[in-house]
């Protein structure tokens, strides 16, 4: 009898936790379905379809085509095709991926590769649309523009318009971490076309961030100045963290997505190498991330709000981010939790899904996720755009702030992206498809 028993008992709990698996990813689903049946309404509410970047005051905000957030809601759409096989969703995403069709002309700032590769990227690999291989060959031929031999980067943020802040900084040639997330157009494209042209500019790129970007203990500074004449670093700082020597949580989430992306194209040692010290230093380091694995907006934001000397020469005022010392971001453990599954498919690191499924478990309940029916149809509440330019906007008497403490359509983006692979890993499969 004991002999039956125990291999039948190993089977039923075996069932019990790949269902209870499952049942999470099939419930996020339901979720996901409903939540966006209200977005997708009011995208098209409008006289022209409308990309709703977040909810703010009872009300749907929707950005233009050129805004860097411009792809995740066509993203989002191609994901819940793919989570769901619904060929609305398909339709819908197409539609959606359509109207950013000039971006690809985009020479202005860096963040092509994120609105293009998101939309257009994500088409092509999931219905083969003709045409829109051209739309990431000419995206990347945009963004390679902005490739400065001399410093070996894709600069982020032009610094000569003084009606745009980046203006007022001080800064030659900036360059942000988030510009990690670029290169896995350029890398496409060369696999895509033949020509290496791009994978070295993104090799180039993830070579000198690499190099400048970390700190001692790998966390990232936020931005890294460059001279673009003669590739000097001139200073490593912030623009959304709380201050130069602070850890921005997006800035470290970028980080490891990026390195676990180049590493996937090239097999560099070098880049899974800087991935596994990103994901060790972010997940063995209790003080960075809260129990539930959704961090603060700044890993440092207690110490620097209760620096008054510091807070005062940024921002005027001592007390000025003592509000703002609690301020989780979702957005950041999305772009986190999918990049692990992403990484612990290379490396085989438990704790690397461990973490990520904490980090979908949090997600999936209160205070995190939305009630159907609420946050205008965004699956995730408590996300932070920018605090730091809030603070300054609300100081001048601006009433745009830079989204504290709302939904963002990237955290929901990349939620479902971490879904996908989650399921993918689960049945032994590579996440990336
Ligand atoms: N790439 C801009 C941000 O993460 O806010």
């Amino acid at each position: 009898m004991k002999n039956i028993l125990l291999p039948m008992l190993l089977i039923a709990a075996l069932t019990i936790s790949c269902t209870g698996r499952n049942d999470i990813i099939q419930e996020n689903i339901r979720h996901a379905e409903a939540q966006l049946a209200y977005l997708i309404e009011a995208s098209e509410a409008g006289d022209t379809l409308r990309i709703p970047s977040t909810y703010k005051h009872g009300e749907i905000e929707f950005v233009p085509t050129d805004d860097w957030v411009s792809g995740f809601f066509a993203g989002t759409l191609w994901y819940m095709y793919e989570l769901t096989g619904k060929e609305y969703y398909a339709e819908q995403a197409q539609k959606h991926t359509e109207i950013l069709h000039d971006i690809q002309y985009l020479k202005w700032h860096h963040d092509v590769g994120f609105m293009v590769y998101d939309s257009y990227g994500n088409g092509l690999r999931l219905k083969n649309i003709p045409g829109y291989d051209t739309v990431l060959v000419n995206t990347a031929k945009s963004l390679a523009t902005r490739f400065r031999p001399a410093a070996g980067i894709i600069q982020s943020w032009n610094t000569h318009n003084p009606a745009q802040w980046q203006a007022h900084r001080g800064w030659k040639c900036p360059v942000i971490i988030d510009n990690m997330m670029n290169l896995e157009l350029f890398f496409k494209v060369s696999e895509m076309t033949g020509d290496d042209t791009y994978r070295k500019i993104a090799m180039s790129h993830a070579d000198k961030t690499l190099e400048n970007h970390y700190r001692d203990d790998f966390s990232t500074y936020h931005v890294v100045d460059y001279d673009d004449e003669t590739g000097e670093v001139r200073r490593k700082c912030t623009a959304q963290g709380i201050a130069d020597e602070s850890r921005w949580a997006r800035g470290q989430a970028w980080s490891i997505y990026g390195f676990t992306v180049a590493y996937r194209f090239t097999g560099e040692e070098r880049y899974i190498q800087r991935a596994k010290d990103i994901a060790d230093y972010l997940l063995i380091n209790e003080d960075n991330m809260p129990e539930d694995m959704i961090p603060l907006w700044d890993f440092d934001v207690v110490e620097f709000a209760n620096n008054e000397e510091e807070m005062v020469k940024l921002f005027n005022d001592k007390d000025a981010m003592l509000p703002y010392t609690e301020i989780r971001d979702v957005s950041s453990a999305s772009i986190i939790a999918s990049a692990l599954y992403e990484l612990y498919w290379y490396t085989k690191t438990e704790l690397y899904k461990e973490k990520a499924d904490k980090m979908i478990e949090s997600l999936s309940k209160a205070p995190y996720r939305a009630e159907v029916g609420t946050n205008g149809g965004f699956l995730f509440k408590h996300s932070v755009g920018s605090l730091p330019h809030s603070v300054l906007n609300i100081q001048a008497g601006r009433t745009k702030d830079h989204n504290i403490d709302v939904p963002l359509n990237y955290a929901d983006y990349y939620f479902l992206e971490a879904l996908l692979r989650k399921g993918r890993v689960e049945k032994g499969e590579n996440p990336i498809k």
